[in-house]
């Protein structure tokens, strides 16, 4: 049997598909729009893809894996109509683990300008759903506490990362499988050119339930 769309004849988009479930069919997520915004990596986006949803990353630099990648500043895609947006803003200038350098940062305005990059994404009043991620840092009191903060041994990669999340129309993330295994990924990874770059990636586990479970709720 095959997938069944009701498609909207005004928008051409599904509304709704559904799937063969024995002789019978069953509600499957709708396929969401999603915006990934600074995302390189294209894990968070190939794991909303591979679930049937659209999901397209944007960032200043290239995608890392083939896929649906704008490459450019996010701000003016951000005034389309996303269903969700999942963002992953710098934190150079914004997590605790640099608090030594905040004096030179909040005179010489990176700081600032940093926390308004990041309070772009949480004037979205026209986008149902919202999550931002960063690490610890100033945001929780900028803005406000984060609504969970996860870490990677909740979902299969045995090490630390505390990783905060604040979000918008969408459920806290249950752990997918808790793993042994308590060490800082900073401190499993070699010196290597692309060592900030690596460390800033999504965890492929954390991808995964993100699309799991905010793709269909
Ligand atoms: C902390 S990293 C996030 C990496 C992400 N977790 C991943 O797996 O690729 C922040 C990213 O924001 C991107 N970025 C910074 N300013 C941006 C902008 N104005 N528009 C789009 N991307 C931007 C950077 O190039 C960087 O890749």
């Amino acid at each position: 049997m095959p997938l069944v769309e009701d498609v909207n004849p005004w928008t051409g988009k599904p509304e709704q598909v559904w799937e063969p479930d024995g002789d019978w069919y069953r509600m499957k997520a709708k396929p969401k729009r999603v915006l990934i915004a600074c995302e390189r990596s294209g894990k968070v986006r190939e794991a909303f893809n591979r679930l049937g949803h659209d999901a397209t990353s944007c960032d200043l630099e290239p995608t890392d894996i083939p896929g649906k990648h704008h490459q450019g500043d996010v701000l003016p895609l951000l005034s389309d109509d996303w269903d969700l947006v999942l963002a992953f803003p710098p934190c150079t200038h914004l997590a605790s683990s640099g608090a030594r350098w905040f004096k030179e940062k909040r005179e010489d305005g990176r700081q600032e300008a940093a926390i308004n990059f990041f309070m772009a994404f949480t004037k979205l009043d026209h986008i149902p759903q919202v999550a931002i991620e960063n690490p610890i840092g100033i945001m929780s009191s900028q803005f406000r506490k984060p609504d969970q903060i996860v870490q990677p041994w909740e979902f299969g990669h045995g090490e630390t990362k505390a990783t905060c999340l604040w979000l918008k129309g969408l459920p806290l993330l249950r752990s997918t499988k808790v793993v042994d295994g308590r060490e800082e990924r900073i401190h499993r990874m070699a010196p290597s050119p692309d060592r900030s770059k690596k460390r800033s990636e999504t965890y492929s586990g954390i991808a995964m339930a993100m699309a799991q479970q905010w793709g269909k709720a």
